[in-house]
Parts: structure tokens; sequence; C-alpha cells
């Protein structure tokens, strides 16, 4: 049998401590949109699993969008260039934006989605991120919803992959380095 949690160091956050926080941002999105229809854009494909459980404990009306970039390719170091491979469906104009993340890490691609969406002038426009990693931080982008704060190490796992892999794995993990130490 080949079990992916071979692969994995440490468990960062289990299932209950990342269903524990969910419902915190939830409760802080609720009280802060309640009555404002938000619009949620999911950046795919590492925020999906966030997202539905975060949408999934918002007792409010709210929209869902997705949006696709990538970045990363198969390497576990950011290279800077964000490309959009799935852009959004809905009209953003006059709306209270979301952006739903699975980690800020650079800033990279925040800040390019940022600059790409004030363009389109919606209401209001916020950032809600399931993981920080500011240790490497390039460019000066906070998130206004952080669930954890996280070391810099690679984490997989809730979503978030090394080479499209571990998404499907229920806890957030600590990759051993060995994984990618031959890139
Ligand atoms: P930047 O550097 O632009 O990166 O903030 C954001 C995107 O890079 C991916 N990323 C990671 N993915 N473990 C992952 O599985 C990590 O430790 C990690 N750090 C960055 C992620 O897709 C994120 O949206
Ligand atoms: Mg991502």
């Amino acid at each position: 049998m080949d079990n992916i949690a071979k692969d994995i160091e440490r468990v960062l956050l289990s299932e209950e401590e990342i269903a524990a926080r969910v419902a915190e941002i939830s409760a802080d999105i609720t009280r802060d949109y309640g009555g404002k229809n938000p619009l949620l854009i999911s950046v795919l494909r590492g925020s999906f699993i966030f997202m539905a459980d975060l949408v999934r404990s918002l007792p409010i009306e709210c929209t869902l969008d997705f949006m696709a970039v990538s970045s990363y390719g198969k390497k576990s170091a950011t290279t800077g260039a964000v490309k959009i491979t799935k852009d959004l469906d809905l009209d953003i104009e006059g709306r209270h934006v979301i952006i739903v993340e699975d980690i800020l890490d650079s800033g990279l691609t925040l800040s390019f989605m940022m600059e790409l969406m004030s363009a389109k002038r919606p209401a209001s426009i916020r950032l809600c991120t399931l993981l920080d990693k500011p240790a490497r931080r390039q460019k000066p982008i906070q998130a206004d919803y952080v669930g954890f704060e996280v070391p810099d190490e690679f984490v997989v796992g809730y979503g978030l992959d090394y080479a499209d892999k571990y998404r499907n794995l229920p806890y957030i993990g600590v990759l051993k380095p060995c994984i990618y130490c031959k890139e």
C-alpha cells in the first residue's frame, strides 16, 4: 500500500484544530459582512477545501466564484511568475470581495491578484488566508483574516500540494525535506 502519510515529517495542524479555527474565522466574517452578500473568491486549487469548509459554516447570504493562478509548477520555491489559468465568471464591480487563499507566502500571488481585482472597482476587497508564512514575504501585504501563522517549512495537506500530491490529507503537515531535496 502506498500511504501518502509516510512522507509527512510531523502534523502541524490537526483536523480538529483547523475546524475550530475555521469556525472562528466564519464568525468574524459573519459579524463583518452580515447583510452585505459578500463575494468569496477561492484561489484554486490550494484553497478548495478551506473554501468548502468556510462557506458551509457561514450562516449569511454570500456568493462564490473561483479563480485559478499558477506560480509554482513542481518546485517548492516561488518563481515570481503568476499566470491566470481560470478567470472569474462573475462581475465584481460594486461587490464586497473576500479573496480566500490557502497560504500567504512571498505575497507575490496575492499582491498580483489584489491589483488585478482593484482595477475592476469592487466596493471593498479583503484577504482571508488559512495560513500565513511571514518569514518569506517579498511584498508588503497582510491578510485581514488569518487562520494560523506557520514556520518557514513546506507544508501540505488540506488542499495544499507538493507536485500535485497530498491535497487530500485531512490535516496540515510538514513534508519530509527529502521529498523535495532532489529538485
Ligand atoms: P506566494 O509566495 O505568491 O505563494 O505568496 C502563494 C502560493 O504558493 C503556494 N505555496 C505553498 N504550497 N506549501 C504548499 O503546498 C507551502 O508551504 C507553500 N508555500 C506557498 C500556494 O499555492 C500559495 O497559494
Ligand atoms: Mg494557492
